[in-house]
């Protein structure tokens, strides 16, 4: 039986022997793109490239990368797939290859690498609208894939068609966009052969999708789809799915990705997992997503990621108590997820500690508040019976809302003080409540996504260039220790961390807008270069200290040429031509943010 990492490495090999080259499996937590909370497929860094840019590479590219989707956190655990982190493994073609080496490859590669049987599988692809006409180049190709191994693949039957809900995917709606028709592969799980009119719609539960090949050939602008000037292919598949299928687990929980988790919880609860099913895979999920965000350096706080990873730890702080355990619950979950996964982060080692105690601050933090909010809970309980389900339904919510209570507990809960109820009307009046507050909270959630390229408007290109001379003006003033350790961009300023650990005098701060001013009043060009990795060390090229970069690294230098350049760094871009094209900046803050860490806000004058 392979394992989750020769999964992997049959992957790479393959799509390696096709020319391939490997790309690093970046931070959870986006670098520079403001309008995103989590990195959530694997073509998030590729943006600029499948625009046209040149990526170092070349036109191939491969990678697995860590993946965050937690819009829908309350599904996981009900079924056998879902899950909030996951590991996408990913293929592109940048304007190189398309429609027909991607399919066939991909299929070699399930079913020669993998051992999948070719009757198992199933096609979707892009039906066609108004706009985008139907693919039948795709329909043709699978056909002929699916005759090589004897199966006579009918529309309808073998290949569905769907629009675009299915079968078209975008990374987000804002003008500027990429986008495509994409045709996915599913897994049939059933044990008999689908009956007619069966299908992938219409029974998801039978049918699970484990690759999505995008044919990335058009950009959204004002007036609706144009075509790109170069065909991409995007490809991703979830390795923790993969690894289901070809584990033969007709759980994700049970594949060499999770189930250590389960094992581990089983031992410190004394509880089999065939009991209690849903609570060891919230548990088990919640753990892999929120070791995944703080290892990428987040900490538990009331916004953005730091709440997402608060909000994980509740969840399953409060479902460890259902099973009876009140404290320790994640540091002590922590060993076998490191253990887990040392294939793919043995760094993780050297943070455990650090991650450890955040965890248990988090959790004794949270345990104290649970045990204030027990009383609140009784009370509830003890006046339910005169209370009908709208009520009930309101007292879930606002429990739910306001202290993180399950309210999935709160149903055992009445159960088990035999409070009778319709757990259907219930359900109902609560999910309305949730949907409602959902819409609410989407409209958020698709503020910060609105961004795609709007990261790449000019404002943000220019606070791109700028970060980069304020680096290097910190470096002249504090030394060359001084490294990025965090930057963020929005439309309005520029935020930069790096190790130091003192506030900054008025002084240093009126030297560094000087001087960084004055390189923007000199117009000097922003160029790159293309360098082996460790040449670009030797130049001194600025990079993230414990970051993985690849053999080729993209160099840029501000300045006439290399050796006058007055800032030198690893970056994918893009940038302005020239520093004249910025206007002056001013530090208007700086806050210190961590042991040893400041922080300074600039934003350009008015
Ligand atoms: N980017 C594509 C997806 O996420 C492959 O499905």
């Amino acid at each position: 039986m392979l394992s989750s990492k020769q999964i992997l490495d049959k992957y790479f090999s393959f799509l390696g022997s096709k020319g391939h080259k490997q790309i690093p499996n970046v931070s959870v937590v986006p670098q520079e793109d403001s309008t995103l909370l989590f990195v959530n497929s694997g073509m998030f860094p590729l943006v600029p490239y499948l625009m046209g840019e040149p990526h170092p590479l070349g036109t191939r590219l491969m990678n697995v990368q860590r993946s965050i989707r937690f819009e829908d956190i309350e599904e996981v655990g009900l079924d056998i797939r879902h899950t909030t982190a996951f590991h996408m493994i990913g293929n592109w073609s940048l304007g190189d290859y398309f429609k027909k080496e991607q399919l066939e490859w991909i299929y070699e590669f399930f079913i020669k690498e993998l051992g999948l049987p070719p009757e198992k599988l199933y096609a979707t692809v892009f039906a066609g609208d108004e706009k985008i006409p139907k693919d039948e180049e795709s329909i043709e190709i699978l056909k002929q894939i699916f005759a090589k191994y004897g199966i006579e693949a009918k529309e309808g039957e073998r290949i569905f068609t769907f629009g675009r809900k299915s079968n078209w995917w975008q990374r987000g709606d804002a003008i500027g966009e990429l986008g495509g028709p994409d045709s996915e592969i599913f897994y049939y799980l059933g044990e008999k052969p689908p009956k007619p009119g069966m299908n992938p719609e219409t029974h998801e539960d039978l049918f699970l999708e484990i690759g999505n090949s995008v044919f990335m050939q058009y950009v959204k602008t004002k007036s609706g789809w144009e075509p790109l000037k170069q065909k991409n292919v995007d490809f991703g598949g979830g390795l923790e799915r993969i690894a289901m299928i070809v584990q033969q687990k007709y759980d994700i929980f049970y594949t060499d990705m999770f189930y250590p988790i389960i094992q581990a919880l089983e031992k410190l609860t004394g509880k089999a997992y065939k009991d209690h099913t849903y609570h060891m895979r919230v548990i088990a999920d919640h753990m892999r997503a929120a070791t995944i965000i703080a290892m990428d350096g987040v900490i538990p706080s009331n916004k953005d990621q730091g709440y997402v990873l608060r909000r994980l730890l509740r969840r399953m702080i409060r479902f460890g108590w259902h099973l009876g355990v009140d404290s320790h619950l994640t540091s002590t979950l922590l060993d076998p997820t490191v253990e887990m996964l040392k294939w793919l982060y043995p760094w993780w080692q050297d943070k455990k500690k650090d991650v450890s105690e955040i965890f248990d601050q988090e959790e004794s933090k949270f345990n104290a508040t649970l045990k204030r909010v027990q009383p609140k809970v009784d009370k509830y309980l003890s006046t339910t019976s005169k209370l009908d389900e709208n009520q009930l339904a309101q007292i879930a919510f606002d429990l739910y809302q306001s202290d993180g209570y399950p309210p999935e507990i709160f149903i055992e809960d009445l159960k088990h003080k035999n409070i009778k109820f319709d757990e259907d009307k219930f359900k109902n009046l609560y999910s309305q409540l949730f949907e409602k507050h959902k819409q609410i909270s989407r409209k958020g959630a698709e503020k910060k996504f609105k961004g795609g390229l709007a990261a790449h408007t000019d404002t943000i290109i220019k606070y791109h260039t700028a970060t980069h001379l304020l680096h290097a003006a910190l470096t002249e003033l504090l030394g060359p220790q001084i490294h990025q350790k965090g930057s963020n961009i929005t439309n309005e300023r520029l935020r930069f961390d790096f190790p130091y650990d003192k506030p900054l005098t008025e002084e240093q701060i009126r030297w560094l807008e000087n001087w960084v001013n004055s390189k923007i009043n000199e117009g000097l060009p922003v160029q790159f270069v293309v360098l082996p990795l460790e040449k670009a060390k030797k130049l001194g090229a600025k990079y993230i200290p414990g970051e993985k970069y690849p053999a080729q690294v993209k160099v840029y230098f501000i300045g006439e040429s290399l050796d006058k350049a007055v800032s030198i760094e690893f970056c994918g871009g893009p940038h302005v031509k020239n520093t004249k094209e910025i206007p002056p900046i001013e530090i208007y803050k700086q806050e210190s943010v961590g042991k040893g860490v400041r922080r300074v806000y600039a934003r350009f004058r008015k």
